[in-house]
């Protein structure tokens, strides 16, 4: 494996690629990440991945300074899951002047759920995954990026980028990976304290409880949604927890269910602090 840290050097080892692979992480790599690399690794001719914590998708309070960097364990893990070509750029690479040019996606998708309680994620994420874009597949006819499905939104806001800027590049969705006791696996579930990490699988377990009960009918009930989702956030904030949200949503945009809406194109989404983690989890249904 290869490890580069600037543009100009990825660009170069890429030359020859025909169609590279690109799964972006932060780092901290743990199996849900391997799978996107096993998921990208027969795609094409060149399995790249990146690891950058990307400052401009952290507002000022969250943890960017904490967020948990571990580069001598995740270069052996990548080395091992047959990743050709590491891109690891320092923040003066990715970052040379400040960037005052940025993505701003469509708020009709970027402003709800995450954008709602994290206002700015989304410029964030979106610019930088176009510079890195830039940085991988410049040059290239085609290209293949992977990203998990445990990050949803962000997944549907990067496949519309995609889309309207026209770049050839094939957006695949990796399943969520998850514990033995079923908790998706998540960088941050490292700063949950050891009752914290057993408490942590009931939002997982909220999530499923309301996408039963929204589906109790053969299709949902739009109305009758708003108090099914309240209910499922005070039983959470009940058990101490303090829910962003637990919502039922349609898979293609996001948007309330309406009538006639039924399994096989809904998405149970759900973000909720526990002590002072803050832990995102969701379901399709
Ligand atoms: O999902 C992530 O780890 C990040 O949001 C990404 C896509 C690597 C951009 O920084």
């Amino acid at each position: 494996m290869q490890i580069v840290h600037s543009i100009a050097e990825l660009r170069h080892t890429l030359r020859h690629a025909d169609r590279a692979v690109f799964v972006p992480t932060m780092g901290n790599l743990h199996a849900g990440h391997l799978s996107l690399l096993a998921k990208g690794k027969p795609l094409g001719d060149a399995l790249v991945a990146s690891i950058f914590v990307n400052r401009l998708q952290f507002l000022p309070h969250e943890d960017f300074d904490q967020y948990p960097r571990t580069f001598e364990a995740d270069c052996a893990a990548l080395k091992q899951a047959g990743c050709d070509v590491l891109f690891a750029p320092r923040e003066a690479d990715l970052y040379p002047e400040p960037q005052t040019f940025k993505l701003t996606p469509d708020p009709a998708l970027a402003g709800l759920l995450e954008g709602q309680f994290r206002p700015g994620f989304f410029t964030g994420v979106c610019t930088v995954v176009m510079k890195l874009f830039m940085a991988v597949f410049a040059g290239k006819t085609r290209g293949v990026a992977v990203f998990g499905k445990k990050d949803y939104q962000q997944l549907m806001v990067v496949r519309s980028m995609t889309r309207q800027f026209a770049l050839l590049i094939d957006i695949v969705a990796g399943e969520i990976a998850r514990a033995d006791d079923g908790l998706a696996l998540s960088s941050r579930n490292r700063y949950l304290s050891e009752a914290e990490r057993v408490e942590a699988l009931q939002l997982s377990l909220a999530l499923r409880a309301l996408a039963r009960d929204a589906l109790a009918a053969a299709h949902v009930l739009p109305e009758r949604l708003p108090a099914l989702e309240a209910a499922a956030q005070s039983q959470l904030a009940a058990r101490g927890w303090q829910p962003d949200y637990l919502s039922v949503r349609r898979r293609t945009d996001l948007l309330p269910p309406q009538a006639g809406d039924g399994a096989g194109n809904l998405v149970a989404l759900g973000a909720a602090r526990l002590g002072s983690t803050r832990l995102i989890d969701n379901l399709e249904i």
